[in-house]
C-alpha cells in the first residue's frame, strides 16, 4: 500500500468509523510525539479565537454550522461543545437540535477516538445518556482528510482550528497532487496549512468566519502569494495577532504562529496585534478578545503581554503582508499612502544587483595585467563597503562583453584569450556555458559598461541595519551588492534618508529577519521603500541628511527623515 492509499484508506469512506488502518503513515513532527504535524493549542488561545470569530455562547449556536478541520485531541472541539451546550440552554433548545451544528475532521483515528471520548464526557456532564452522547459525538467527528472531503461538505458559518504543520517535501506525492488539483493556492514549496486555509475559506458561507492559529510564513513568502490574492479578492482580514514568542501551544515549538481571523465579505478595519511571552488569559471577568479589541481601539491603555492597533485597510493583491509591531505598521501604512516608491521613472531612480560570474576564481583578480586594460573593470565587493565609505580593495572583474552587448571576439584580445583558454575547462563546466557552448567565456550577467562611471549607492545584502555607501563612479558592483542610481536625487541626501530607521522600517516589514537579526537589503525589499519628492526637501534639511550620511549617524539621519516625511507625531515608533 502506498503512503497515499494508506492516507486515503484512513481518510475517506470511513466517516464515523473510528479505526486506524495498519499501513497508515502520517508524517511525524521532528521531535517525535504527535502524528500528522500535530501541535496542540493552549486553551486561552482557543478561547481568544472562538471569541474573535464570534462563536460565543450568547449566540444561537445550534442554528450555526462550525467546522474544526483537524481536531487532534479536541483543543478546539471541547470548548466549542461547551459553548454550544450553553447556547442550547440559553435558547431553550434540545440537544437533538444540535445534531448538525458541529463537524470535526481528524485524519488520525486514535486522536479522533480520543476527541470522541472527550465530547461524550462533555455531553454526559450536560445530562445526556451514554448512548445519546456517543451517537451525537460520533456524528460530529469524522475520521477523514479535511482537504479531500470538505468540498462535499456544507457551507460553514465558522471554520476554526489549528491546522497541521507538514512540510511540502513530507507530504506524499500523490496526496500533494490531489490537494493541488483542489486548491490552486497551494503553489511552490508551501506547507500543508496553506491548503487548510484555502479549504477553510472556500467552505465559508457568506459572512462566515475562519479563525486559525498557524505559522505566518505564508503572509510574506512566495508560496503564499496565491492565497493572499484569493483573500484580497473575496475576503476581509479582520484580525492578525503575531504570536512568535507567546506560549500558544502545549509544547514549545518554533512554529512562528499567528492568529488570523478572516471573513467572507468586504475588507474593513483590521486589528493588528502582537503577543509576547507574557501573553495569557485575562482575569478581570471579561474575555481576552474584548480586552484586545479595546486595546486596539484605544479604549484600553495597556494589556499585559499584548500590543495592538487598528489599521484602516489591508494590503491588496498578491503582495506580501508586512510583519511589524502594531505601531510600526500604522506608520508604514501612512507612509505607503503618502509617498511614492524609491524606484521611479520620474526621478530616474533604478535599483539593480551586481555581476554574478559563475566562476569568481577565474573572473575576479587583483592582477590588472591578466588581460588588456580595457577588459579590466574595478570591482566593488561587500568588504569594500564595511567602513561606510567605499574602500576599493583592488579587485577587478575581467570583462568579456562588448559595449552595447554581445561577447568580445577573443581574436582581438590575445591576453584575454590566453587567460580564458588556460581556464577553459572550469569555465565550460558552468551551467551558463553548457546552455550556450559558444559563449563559454561569458559571465552569468552581462556587464553594463555605463554603470561603472555613474555615481551610485551600494547596499551590502546582509546587514543588521541599513548601510548605504556611495560610489563616485569608480567601480562596478559584485553580485552581493545591490546598487541604486538616480537622475534627480542627490545621492548624499538620499543616502541620509536611506540610512534612517524610517527607510529600514520598510525592509524590516517585508523581509523576515534571519537568525541573529540580519536583514536582507535585496532589490525586492529596497523597492518597497517609499520616499518624499526630492524637490520638496528644503536645503537646510538636505544638508542635515548629507551630514548624517557622511558621519554615519543613523540617529541624526532618522531625525531628519522624520521631518522629511512629516511624521513628527509618530517619531517614537522609530526611536526618536
Ligand atoms: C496541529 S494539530 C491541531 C490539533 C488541534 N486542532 C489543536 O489545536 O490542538 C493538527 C491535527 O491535524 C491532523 N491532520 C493532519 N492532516 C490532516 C488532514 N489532511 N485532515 C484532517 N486532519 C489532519 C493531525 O492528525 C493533527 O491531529
Amino acid at each position: 500500500m502506498t503512503a497515499f492509499q494508506a492516507h486515503l484508506d484512513l481518510g475517506l469512506g470511513e466517516s464515523a468509523q473510528l479505526r486506524r488502518s495498519p499501513g497508515t503513515r502520517l508524517p511525524r513532527r521532528s521531535s517525535g510525539g504527535a502524528p500528522g504535524g500535530a501541535v496542540y493549542t493552549q486553551g486561552w488561545v482557543v478561547g481568544l479565537i472562538l471569541d474573535l470569530a464570534g462563536y460565543r455562547a450568547d449566540q444561537d449556536l445550534a442554528a450555526r454550522y462550525v467546522v474544526e478541520p483537524s481536531a487532534g485531541r479536541g483543543a478546539f472541539l471541547v470548548p466549542m461543545i461547551r459553548r454550544l451546550l450553553e447556547s442550547l440552554a440559553a435558547q431553550g433548545r434540545s440537544l437533538d437540535e444540535a445534531r448538525e451544528s458541529i463537524r470535526a475532521y481528524e485524519l488520525d483515528a486514535d486522536s479522533a477516538r480520543h476527541a470522541v471520548d472527550l465530547a461524550v464526557r462533555e455531553l454526559q456532564k450536560h445530562g445526556a445518556s451514554t448512548k445519546e452522547a456517543r451517537l451525537l459525538a460520533e456524528g460530529w467527528i469524522r475520521v477523514g482528510d479535511y482537504l479531500l472531503t470538505s468540498p462535499g461538505d456544507r457551507r460553514a458559518d465558522f471554520v476554526v482550528g489549528n491546522p497541521p504543520y507538514i512540510r511540502y517535501d513530507e507530504i506524499p506525492v500523490e496526496a500533494l497532487t490531489a490537494y493541488r488539483s483542489l486548491y490552486p493556492a497551494m503553489v511552490g514549496r508551501g506547507d500543508i496549512y496553506v491548503g487548510f486555509i484555502e479549504a477553510g475559506l472556500r467552505q465559508l458561507d457568506d459572512h462566515g468566519v475562519l479563525g486559525f492559529i498557524c505559522a505566518d510564513r505564508w503572509m510574506r513568502s512566495a508560496y503564499g502569494s496565491e492565497l493572499r490574492r484569493m483573500i484580497s479578492a473575496v475576503f476581509g482580514v479582520e484580525t492578525i495577532i503575531e504570536m512568535h514568542d507567546a506560549p500558544a501551544f502545549e509544547d514549545e515549538v518554533s512554529a512562528y504562529p499567528a492568529v488570523v481571523i478572516i471573513r467572507r465579505g468586504p475588507q474593513g478595519r483590521v486589528i493588528v496585534a502582537s503577543a509576547d511571552a507574557g501573553a495569557g488569559p485575562v482575569d478581570d471577568g471579561g474575555t481576552l478578545a474584548d480586552s484586545l479589541i479595546a486595546l486596539a481601539d484605544g479604549r484600553l491603555d495597556a494589556l499585559h503581554g499584548f500590543t495592538a492597533t487598528t489599521a484602516e485597510h489591508w494590503f491588496r493583491g498578491a503582495g506580501p503582508w508586512p510583519s511589524l509591531e502594531p505601531r510600526q505598521l500604522s506608520l508604514l501604512q501612512l507612509l505607503e499612502e503618502r509617498f511614492g516608491p524609491l524606484e521611479d521613472d520620474l526621478t530616474g531612480t533604478k535599483i539593480g544587483i551586481g555581476v554574478a560570474t559563475g566562476a569568481d576564481r577565474v573572473f575576479i583578480t587583483k592582477d590588472p595585467g591578466v588581460a588588456e586594460p580595457d577588459r579590466m573593470v574595478p570591482l566593488a565587493m561587500t568588504a569594500d563597503t564595511r567602513q561606510g565609505v567605499l574602500q576599493w580593495s583592488g579587485h577587478y572583474v575581467i570583462d568579456p562583453w562588448k559595449k552595447g552587448g554581445g561577447l568580445v571576439d577573443l581574436d582581438a584580445y590575445p591576453r584575454l584569450r590566453a587567460y580564458f583558454e588556460q581556464r577553459r575547462t572550469e569555465l565550460q563546466r558552468r551551467n551558463v556555458a553548457q546552455r550556450a557552448p559558444k559563449a563559454w567565456y561569458r559571465t552569468i550577467d552581462p556587464v553594463h559598461h555605463d554603470l561603472t562611471g555613474r555615481q551610485k549607492l551600494y547596499f551590502p545584502d546582509m546587514k543588521l541595519v541599513s548601510h548605504p555607501v556611495l560610489d563616485r563612479g569608480e567601480t562596478y558592483p559584485h553580485h552581493n551588492l545591490y546598487y541604486l542610481t538616480s537622475r534627480v536625487w542627490d545621492l548624499e541626501v538620499l543616502g541620509g534618508l536611506l540610512l534612517s530607521r524610517i527607510a529600514q522600517l520598510f525592509i524590516e516589514a517585508y523581509c523576515v529577519r534571519m537568525r541573529g537579526g540580519t536583514l536582507r537589503f535585496q532589490a525586492q525589499y529596497l523597492r518597497r521603500i517609499r520616499v518624499p519628492d526630492p524637490a520638496s526637501l528644503p536645503e537646510e534639511l538636505r544638508e542635515r541628511l548629507r551630514l548624517a550620511f557622511w558621519s554615519r549617524d543613523a540617529d541624526a539621519a532618522t531625525r531628519a527623515a522624520v521631518e522629511a516625511y512629516g511624521v513628527a507625531d509618530m517619531a517614537g515608533v522609530v526611536g526618536c
